[in-house]
């Protein structure tokens, strides 16, 4: 074997110091790798990653409104609880939560996640569930479990780009259905997929956010529901039903999950995917996988391979906040102040939009989110960078798409802003598409 020696390693290049002055050094050259490009695996050669990222560049001026964030209001985080629960972790347990721990998860946040879903009509064991690293890791999970490259994935158009970048890590094909104002779309699901099966296309499973979606708010009835389910049977394709928002409904009746459903038909054709993220904090990281044994012990297997174990810190914080921190009381306080802030948001829409503008938008019961329309011949990505000069900003609707994105859309966020902004940022956005029209 050739050993490259020092001499081949560096070559003696002339350049200019810092003074000015010209000086020769010695420089690592004749061994350096010039290509990478060439060296990525084919599945992450044509990556461009989260696609939302890029916007967030133009945000750094603090006068920008942004209703761009999927942020909830630090004004709901338990500070003091938390403060309080931390400090008594770290002198209890200090030791073990430097350490190692459990790939699948605590026992203590396991079983305080089983009696967490038990009011949700969920009746599941430790077998049925993996703690995950957040709701982004969760969906990184099911992509890597079920997808082959060219495998076909089915979901709403729009959906979370966060689950779109997650599985097109492992270059499936994604077909999207047009959402309905009353959730997903179950007829053309049908007749899409009678068409895919005929062809010997199964896909390997269909996806979506019936809760509050992200990023249209929009929320699937009960009917729908049970149809989906119905589908998912006939036709043998698992359905992954992702519910960060399920419990911040502001208006109207809690609408069963398709998991629940499911185990109430004695089936296990559900994966559900959960995160603390928006109920409790997105800094902490934590959610969790729930499903057949198999698949969770298939998911917990690549979590090992993957993050190894999720912190035991921020799993006892997880834990503490759902027995200790006063829950219900929690859940209560941020549907009231997040109802207040979407309604003012609605209101001050109604006054700053009238219909003679054409443009129209969702009134979620829930969430974070609702989405915006405007006029077709508007790109909504141009209209971003307008926008930045009114100073207030939105997600462009384009990255909610699987493929063929539909341009004339805009996500907003109306958790973050403060009750001020938000009538001011709604105030800005008119004034924008007024002089942009
Ligand atoms: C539908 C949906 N799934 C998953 C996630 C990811 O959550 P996390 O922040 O816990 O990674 C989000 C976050 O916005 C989301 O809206």
């Amino acid at each position: 074997m050739h050993i490259p020696t020092q001499e081949h390693w560096n070559e003696t290049v002339t350049r200019e110091s810092s003074r000015g002055k010209l000086e020769r050094v010695k420089e690592v050259k004749s061994f350096m790798i010039k290509n990478w490009q060439d060296r990525y695996s084919d599945n992450i050669k044509e990556f461009q990653g989260y696609s939302i990222g890029k916007i967030f560049k133009y945000l750094n001026n603090p006068e920008i409104i942004s209703l761009a964030g999927g942020l909830p209001s630090p004004e709901m985080f338990q500070v003091f609880e938390m403060r309080l629960a931390s400090q008594k972790r770290l002198e209890e347990d200090i030791y073990t939560i430097m350490q190692y721990t459990a790939v699948p998860g605590e026992i203590t946040l396991i079983d305080a996640i089983l009696g967490f879903l038990k009011r949700d009509n969920i009746n599941i064991q430790e077998e049925n569930l993996v703690v995950t690293s957040s709701g982004q890791h969760g969906l990184d999970l099911t992509g890597r479990l079920f997808l082959n490259p060219g495998d076909i994935v089915m979901l709403d158009r729009p959906t979370f780009a966060g689950a779109i970048v997650a599985f097109q890590m492992q270059r499936p094909k994604i077909i999207g259905i047009d959402l309905q104002e009353d959730g997903v779309d179950v007829d053309s699901y049908k007749i899409k997929l009678e068409e895919l099966v005929k062809k010997g296309q199964k896909p390997k499973f269909i996806y979506v956010v019936p809760d509050f979606q992200n990023p249209s708010g929009i929320t699937t009835g009960l009917e729908k529901r049970k149809a989906l389910l119905e589908l998912s049977y006939k036709y043998d394709i698992p359905i992954v039903e992702d519910s960060p928002y399920r419990d911040l409904r502001y208006r109207g009746e809690t609408v069963p999950s398709i998991f629940s459903l499911d185990q109430q038909n004695g089936g296990s054709n559900v994966i559900g995917l959960y995160t603390f993220s928006k109920l409790f904090c997105p800094g902490i990281r934590v959610g969790f996988n729930i499903g057949p044994a198999d698949v969770i012990n298939r998911m917990t297997n690549i979590k090992e391979a993957n993050i190894l174990n999720t912190p035991k810190y921020n799993q006892d914080m997880c834990t503490e906040f759902l027995t200790t921190m006063g829950f219900d009381k929690h859940i209560n306080k941020c549907r009231k102040y997040y109802r207040e802030k979407l309604d003012l948001f609605l209101q001050t829409m109604e006054e700053c939009f009238p219909p003679e503008m054409g443009v129209t938008w969702t009134k979620p019961e829930g969430g974070l989110f609702l989405w915006v329309t405007v006029p077709e011949h508007i790109d909504t990505n141009e209209l971003f960078m307008e926008a930045i000069k009114y100073k207030v900003a939105f997600v462009p609707g384009e990255v909610f798409y699987g493929e063929n994105p539909s341009k004339n859309h805009m996500r907003i966020n109306f958790s973050f802003a403060s009750k001020e902004q938000l009538t001011e940022a709604v105030k800005r956005l008119s004034k924008c598409i007024k002089a942009y029209v």
